[in-house]
């Protein structure tokens, strides 16, 4: 059985999206927060996944103490130091799309900026941010009429497809 853990600092939507897909896929899933209060972990507490508060700086003794195939960041705020990511394999989500608007607000500088299309980008997590090799993209076109609070909906909306569909196929690959 593959094992992944999701690491998440706040809603947790996308491991909610993770953990029904994966329900009857022979996958265990542990979710991990740096945020005792965090929303994530009471949606894992409600789906009856294993869930654990873990403070920033302990991270590495919890990733040493437990074996994961994959690592898989989804909201998490926090910057893994090299020693992390380097021999492990980390995947993140983030809405846009990278190379454009990495960091925070991704969806409202898109939005202001009047793009026609945003998206969301899926890629490993490697030493600078949002700056990984590319997994996957989704295209979100922004609507002439749309909200910002409408085109947050849609991009979550997709992000939940997207996400777990790349994370099975990493671990179908076993890819390096
Ligand atoms: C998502 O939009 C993701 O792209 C970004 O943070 C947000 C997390 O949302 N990295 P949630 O906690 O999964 O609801």
């Amino acid at each position: 059985m593959k094992k992944i853990v999701v690491f998440g600092s706040g809603n947790g939507s996308n491991f909610q999206a993770i953990a029904e897909y994966f329900k009857y896929k022979n996958v265990e899933i542990v979710c991990v927060s740096d945020k005792k209060d965090a929303y994530i972990l009471k949606r894992a507490e409600k789906l009856g996944i294993k869930n654990f508060y873990v403070a920033f700086e302990n991270t590495e003794g919890f990733l040493n103490d437990n074996e994961f195939d994959l690592i898989v960041l989804a909201g998490y705020m926090r910057i893994f130091p090299e020693e992390i990511f380097k021999e492990r394999r980390i995947v993140n989500i983030h809405p846009s799309l990278l190379p454009k608007y990495k960091g925070i607000n991704a969806i409202k500088r898109a939005y202001e900026a009047k793009e026609d299309y945003t998206g969301i980008s899926v890629h490993f997590v490697e030493k600078e941010v949002d700056s990984g090799e590319l997994l996957a993209q989704a295209l979100v076109k922004i609507e002439k009429d749309m909200t910002l609070e409408e085109l947050e909906a849609e991009i979550h909306r997709q992000e939940h497809i997207l996400y777990p569909q790349v994370i099975e196929k990493l671990l179908l690959e076993g890819a390096e």
